[in-house]
């Protein structure tokens, strides 16, 4: 069979059946072997994949909207991300950069630094994933710092070993029955505008947030000079997709300013290019003193990073290290989704993510069942409620859209208890943009009829 990715598909082909008699059985023998803990929401069994188009097992081809978690940026295998990795591999597979040295890890670091706003020069350590990057953070932070304490944001995912878990505040089944994390965490509400306790809007909410901080952490919890770190995600992920005010963000920063405090951004998902700019911060206008990258950055080999301001990052040798990361396949898959990010796609992130909100502005009015339409390119959030008015979530619906998209051929995810997340790769068209809308639309329609 010509398979879908062969001829250049750009839009979803069903063949069979969902699933298919080779998924059902992949499926069967995946859940006689595989760890239960794995969270996978409709039977799809990828077989290969081209751009913005999965073909699975059975040769059905699906449009991509969820990118493997937002991390394929430069679609499916991209030529020029393949080629990358097969000279590589013939060339040097692995050495370790924690104890040797070869060429391409500077360079990956040096054009990373450069994409980081600040004077300052900048520090680069290379991890295998975004929980690596952010534990090493945590690390950073404390070492730099000299002090213990962190605040990090409820509904903020950060990774789930065991230092990343102590800043995750996002699911309870998470953390349930894993014991005592690390001490010395606290977790304040994210400035989350839909629900905003004090009726403010995307632009004000999160004032008293501060102030909680301020005026009762930093008063009855911890002195502002033990607090190591403050990590956020500008724009919060798995939450929801939920992007943190402007304003919050600058104040944010200038409490860590003011009391020596790191400013950690966790830019694992909002990274990279997919809203339309190299970091969810910069819209703030905002120089974290670390940050965390991670999925996004090699269009799928596992690699992230630890950018920190030069001053902060002066731990000595051997006071952390890494055995796989930055190795010299992912640094060669990074360097060239960087080329085509800087090349076209961080513009096209920018471009169909304007197309798909002005798309979807009619949504709340639209849609009964739809809350709240948010994010920034290609970072988007649908959250779902059964009544727009007291906002109840529709988690029930929010799965069942979900559920039907994959039935028609697109692939979304869920975030959060009630949001649909639209992550597709960097490269999608108007065409591949408008077939996700009308499928959305269709499962919405149908979602509504079951209310
Ligand atoms: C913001 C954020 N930080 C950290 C992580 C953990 O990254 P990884 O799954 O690569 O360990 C994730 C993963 O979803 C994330 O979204």
């Amino acid at each position: 069979m010509i398979t879908a990715t062969e001829t250049n598909l750009k839009l979803p082909r069903l063949v069979t059946e969902l699933p298919g008699p080779n998924a059902k059985r992949v499926v069967e023998r995946d859940a006689a072997i595989m760890s239960p803990s794995y969270t996978r929401d409709y039977p799809f069994v990828a077989k290969r994949g081209q751009g913005a188009i999965v073909e699975d097992v059975d040769g059905n081809a699906f449009l991509d909207f969820a990118a493997g978690i937002a991390v394929c940026s430069t679609g499916h295998c991209h030529p020029r991300v393949v080629e990358a990795i097969q000279k590589q591999a013939a060339e040097l597979i692995h050495m370790s950069g924690t104890d040797f040295y070869y060429e391409s890890m500077p360079i990956l670091a040096e054009r990373l630094a450069a994409m980081v706003p600040g004077n300052e020069a900048k520090k680069v350590f290379f991890t295998n994933s975004g929980t690596e990057a952010v534990e090493g953070a945590i690390k950073l932070a404390r070492y730099a710092t000299k002090r213990d304490k962190m605040i990090a944001f409820y509904g903020c995912f950060h990774g789930r070993s065991m230092g990343a878990l102590s800043l995750t505040a996002s699911k309870a089944t998470q953390r349930k029955n894993f014991g005592a994390l690390l001490s010395g965490i606290e977790h304040i509400p994210y400035p989350y505008a839909y629900r905003c306790a004090h009726g403010h809007t995307s632009e004000t909410c999160g004032a008293e947030i501060l102030e909680q901080l301020e005026g009762q952490i930093f008063k009855r919890l911890f002195d502002p000079e033990d607090v190591a770190g403050i990590i956020i995600e500008p724009i919060q992920g798995e939450g929801g997709y939920v992007p943190a005010p402007k304003f919050f963000l600058q104040e944010l920063q200038r409490i860590c300013r003011q009391h020596g405090i790191m400013l950690i951004c966790d830019e694992v998902q909002s990274g990279m290019g997919r809203t339309g700019k190299w970091w969810a911060h910069e819209f703030a206008g905002i120089e974290p003193d670390i940050l965390c990258s991670a999925k996004g950055i090699a269009s799928g080999m596992p690699l992230g990073a630890i950018i920190a301001r030069e001053s902060v990052m002066r731990w000595k040798p051997g006071a952390h290290g890494t055995t796989f990361g930055g190795n010299p396949v992912c640094i060669a898959a990074a360097l060239a989704t960087m080329d085509l990010i800087e090349g076209e796609y961080r513009e096209n992130a920018a471009k169909m993510g304007d197309y798909m909100f002005a798309r979807m502005a009619d949504w709340t009015k639209k849609f009964k069942i739809v809350g709240d339409v948010r994010g920034r390119g290609l970072m988007i959030g649908i959250e779902l409620v059964r009544d727009q008015r007291t906002k109840e979530k529709a988690a029930d619906l929010r799965n069942f859209v979900v559920d039907r998209a994959f039935h028609k051929g697109l692939l979304v995810l869920g975030a959060g208890e009630n949001t649909v997340r639209l992550s597709p790769p960097l490269l999608i068209d108007k065409e591949q943009a408008d077939f996700a809308m009308r499928t959305l639309e269709e499962c919405l329609r149908e979602a509504e009829a079951k209310i």
